[in-house]
């Protein structure tokens, strides 16, 4: 698809497109957030270079496309709210970084709440000199539409937990949330059917005993880290991804240590609870 405002090249077959002629420290025009928003449902994910945000333009610019969320969780050190911008979380990764911070297994952001942020805006402006701490996407349209017809079938209609625990046992305050969602969903806007289980979040599937659950799991978790649904994106300083929660998973690798990966991310808060495919 071409859009009027904006040039967004393909990236994979399936998922991700590298946006050009924008800048985005300035306000979006009506007619620019439009095809912005056209352009993630069709690529689910956009990548944009050379943007050097303050915490007021990345705000400003969430808003185009929704009400900003304020996320739980994080430990603190690597994952920081700002006191002056609390939808705005510092990610910062260097020599004193003593653990990895969960986010290097693949996961849908905070897929335990009722209503799961809609997307995420993630601003790296320090990457580690030579490389590393890319960002994998995967695409649960594409993951979805590779089941065989038995699978299909056969995950129709069922539910699955998703827990807080695994991802925010170390530093919550609050009930940490469990939440049953469809396994395969339907996207709100497009309409598309999706896979919905990820690792990091879903615990088991409802209404088959435990070692089936694990083993059907374990299956949907080895076939959605297949790369055939992927794109892998390296970092630049300055760079930008803008992801669409409700049909992606995410991981970022962790490869770089002792050097520093540092940004800020927002999101974007969700309308609807997980519609059911
Ligand atoms: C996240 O999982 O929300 C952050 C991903 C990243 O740091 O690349």
């Amino acid at each position: 698809m071409t859009y009027d405002t904006i040039s967004v090249k393909p990236m994979t077959p399936h998922i991700g497109g590298l946006v050009s002629g924008i800048d985005l420290n300035r306000p979006l025009a009506p007619a620019v957030a439009r095809d912005l928003h056209a352009a993630l449902m069709e690529h689910q994910v956009l990548f944009f270079r050379d943007q050097k945000l303050t915490h007021a333009t990345q705000k400003v610019f969430g808003e185009n496309f929704g009400r900003l969320h304020i996320s739980v969780g994080g430990d603190g050190t690597n994952s920081k709210q700002l006191s002056d911008y609390p939808e705005v979380r510092a990610l910062h990764f260097d020599k004193d970084s003593k653990s990895v911070s969960g986010n290097e297994m693949w996961h849908t952001d905070q897929s335990c709440l009722e209503v799961p942020p809609m997307g995420t805006i993630l601003y790296i402006h320090t990457v580690p000199p030579k490389g590393g701490g890319d960002t994998l996407f995967a695409s649960m349209y594409a993951a979805y539409d590779a089941l065989s017809p038995a699978m299909k079938r056969y995950l129709e209609g069922m539910t699955a937990l998703h827990d807080g625990a695994g991802a925010f046992a170390r530093t919550a305050t609050n009930a940490l949330p469990i939440t049953e969602q469809p396994v395969i969903a339907k996207h709100p806007v497009t309409g598309r059917k999706l896979l919905y289980v990820n690792p990091t979040f879903t615990t088991r599937l409802c209404g088959v005993d435990r070692d089936e659950s694990e083993a059907v799991l374990g299956f949907l978790y080895r076939h959605c880290a297949l790369p055939d649904f992927h794109v892998r994106f390296r970092w630049e300083p300055h760079s930008i991804a803008f992801w669409d929660n409700r049909c992606t998973h995410h991981l970022a690798l962790w490869d770089y240590y002792p050097h520093t990966r540092s940004g800020f991310r927002i999101q974007i808060t969700g309308t609807d609870r997980v519609i059911p495919a």
